[in-house]
């Protein structure tokens, strides 16, 4: 006897079965003790189970994950993207102490009551777009007390929202500014004091820095992945999104789980991406903010067989993105991506990308019963609809959660 069992639905369920989407028609979804004790035709179920659920010839898909976000932030940008529209770019935004900056002095200012109630309501509406996981980055602190107060308020908000949470220590995110003349000393306590701590209290799954320009070098985060790894945590990089400082070498030798942003991505990234199975994180959502024109570098990507992720990147600068089935849509329309690779990348390479493939990702027995119900005819659906809400309901650990909009 399973605990629940959903009928008269299809499947998308994401695994490599050689069908498209890992499709299922007339399928039947049993669940137990929180995970997927069965998925596979109707015609062929054996057990019974204590509740059974008809979908009503509605799609389920893997619960959505969204692999990379700062979505525990203060304030907004709205002032600073009036100011890009007339001409400002994002490096003279940011030269001139606004940008990161500007968010990092609002969320220090922010209690961490604020910054829970603020992130629940953004986690809340991504989870109406069928997002069960979501990673999240601290990085608006940038120093050991604020940095806690955002990996914790991350924990609670997706408690609230329903939404398993990945967290990542981005203290490498921009040099704050008590720091401004002394880049040395900022790096040797990130390196020796803040990376250590979060390690031991356990507060983050990774760490990601921004190699970049205008925030640090690829020595600077070479410094700061030695750490980490030393500390037993994974590491991803925010890599060549405005220009190419050869960060996706630098993450592929750390063994990276992702490498993100990459529009200006070069052959040599390409490969060694490829050689060290390092995910590629596209952020489609941020390419379209910030009016960029150069898009990475896909159809080489596609032919390495690096695996492809995208993510909404929702942050107040560059990406104030709540919907991840519209960055489906973007990421088919701005980057040509089918919508079969766009699926894969907020489900299964999204999984991979945070370590987590097996445990969510695929609709397969065994694993964590995440499910997202939609009101489609076709799987493909998902990323060609924009501001659609298309979902029905999710499953999150197996238990039922309705979607607000829809609930009777
Ligand atoms: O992923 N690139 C660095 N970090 C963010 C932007 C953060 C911000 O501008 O507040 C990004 O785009
Ligand atoms: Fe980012």
């Amino acid at each position: 006897m399973w605990d629940t069992l959903l009928i008269d639905c299809h499947a998308a369920t994401m695994a490599k079965t050689g069908e498209r989407f890992g499709a299922i028609r007339d399928a039947a979804i049993g669940i137990d003790r929180g995970r997927l004790a069965f998925v596979g035709a109707s015609a062929s179920v054996k057990t019974g189970a204590r509740e059974i659920h008809s979908l009503k010839g509605a799609w389920v898909t893997p619960g959505l994950i969204d692999c990379h976000t700062h979505a525990v932030f203060a304030g907004n940008r709205a002032q600073e993207w009036a100011m890009r529209l007339q001409g400002a770019s994002y490096e003279e935004i940011a030269k001139a102490g606004g940008g990161i900056l500007s968010t990092v002095k609002a969320t220090r200012a922010a209690s961490l009551e604020a910054l829970v109630a603020s992130t629940a309501s953004r986690l809340l509406k991504m989870a109406e777009h069928g997002v069960t996981t979501v990673e999240i980055k601290s990085g608006y602190g940038l120093d050991l007390e604020n940095e806690t107060k955002m990996l914790v308020a991350a924990e609670r908000a997706g408690k609230i929202a329903n939404i398993h949470v990945s967290r990542s220590f981005l203290g490498a995110h921009a040099l704050p500014p008590e720091f401004a003349h002394d880049r040395k000393a900022y790096l040797d306590r990130l390196c020796a004091e803040d990376i250590p701590k979060i390690a031991q209290q356990r507060l983050a799954d990774s760490v990601d820095a921004f190699c970049e320009t205008i925030a640090f070098t690829k020595d600077e985060c070479r410094r700061v992945f030695e750490a980490a790894r030393s500390h037993g945590l994974p590491v991803r990089l925010h890599a060549e999104q405005r220009s190419d400082q050869g960060g996706a070498q630098l993450a592929a030798e750390h063994g990276a789980l992702s490498a993100d942003h990459l529009e200006h991505l070069s052959e040599e990234g390409i490969a060694a991406l490829a050689r060290a199975g390092t995910v590629a994180v596209l952020l489609p959502a941020a390419y379209y903010f910030l009016r960029d024109t150069n898009p990475p570098p896909i159809a080489a990507l596609r032919k390495a067989g690096v695996p492809i992720a995208i993510a909404s990147d929702c942050n107040p600068g560059t990406s104030p993105m709540l919907s991840l089935t519209d960055v489906l849509n973007m990421g088919c329309t701005l980057f040509r991506l089918t919508p079969e690779e766009a699926l894969q990348g907020v489900t299964r390479h999204a999984a991979k990308a945070l370590g987590l493939e097996k445990e969510v990702g695929t609709l397969e027995a065994g694993k964590v019963a995440d499910l997202a119900v939609w009101d489609i005819g076709d799987p493909a659906e998902l990323a060609y609809w924009i501001g659609a809400h298309l979902m029905i309901e999710r499953y999150v650990s197996g238990q039922l959660v309705r979607n607000a909009w829809r609930a009777e």
